[in-house]
């Protein structure tokens, strides 16, 4: 038949043509792009690329009681072109993930101590889903929305964060907003904040004009 052959003589040719590389250990001395890192010569690749011993406890003792500590492609070389990476969150009491996104990727918390408030904001129509989280439980955050973490235990907490990309990206709503040189009467009209407002996050976040 004449057919069936085609479509077997595709498949075979398709399969050919397939390339399958295991791994792209990032090559840290070159920059990242769009599609990550370039991969290192994989005779210099060594177990070490693909262990990370960075996700220590964050240091909290800062304006948000928190610390995100990532292993992401430019810590973790190993997850380069691999589509994941990890961060750990150390909350104190106190502590604040404040409202941020994620541009490049969806994210997995899982609680591994102490208690969480977590919610994210849908783009569509604004609505709110909001947990409160345990030790042990886990919740999903959609890539690119608005989200937030709170420790609103007693004691410190801890969760890591997984994500659906090597370089998941992070920006944090205030730190855009108030960390950087925009013209407070832009910032005033563009969020409708007061300037009062606007003046005193500046100040606390180190932002100008
Ligand atoms: C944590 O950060 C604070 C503020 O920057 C600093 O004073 C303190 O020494 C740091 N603690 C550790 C253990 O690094």
């Amino acid at each position: 038949m004449f057919i069936p052959s085609l479509f077997i003589f595709s498949l075979l040719f398709a399969s050919s043509q397939a390339s399958v590389v295991d791994f792209c250990v990032a090559d840290l001395s070159l920059p990242n792009g769009p599609a990550g890192y370039s991969c290192k010569k994989p005779s210099t690749v060594t177990e070490n690329d693909f262990a990370y011993s960075g996700l220590v406890p964050g240091n909290t003792s800062n304006i948000i009681k928190a610390a995100v500590t990532p292993a992401f492609d430019a810590q973790f070389p190993g997850v380069n072109g691999l589509g994941i990476s990890i961060a750990r969150i150390d909350l104190a009491v106190d502590g604040v993930i404040p409202m941020h996104t994620h541009p490049g990727a969806s994210e997995i918390l899982i609680v591994i101590q102490g208690t969480i408030c977590a919610g994210f904001i849908s783009s569509f129509d604004n609505v709110i889903y909001l947990k409160t989280l345990y030790k042990g439980d886990v919740m999903v955050f959609p890539q690119g929305l608005l989200h937030f973490q709170i420790n609103s235990g007693t004691t410190t907490a801890l969760a890591y964060a997984s994500f659906g990309s090597a370089n998941p990206g992070l920006q944090i709503v205030d730190f855009a907003f108030f960390k950087n040189n925009l013209p407070t009467e832009l910032l005033a009209k563009t969020t409708f904040l007061d300037i009062a407002q606007i003046k005193k996050l500046k100040a606390v976040l180190g932002g100008t004009n």
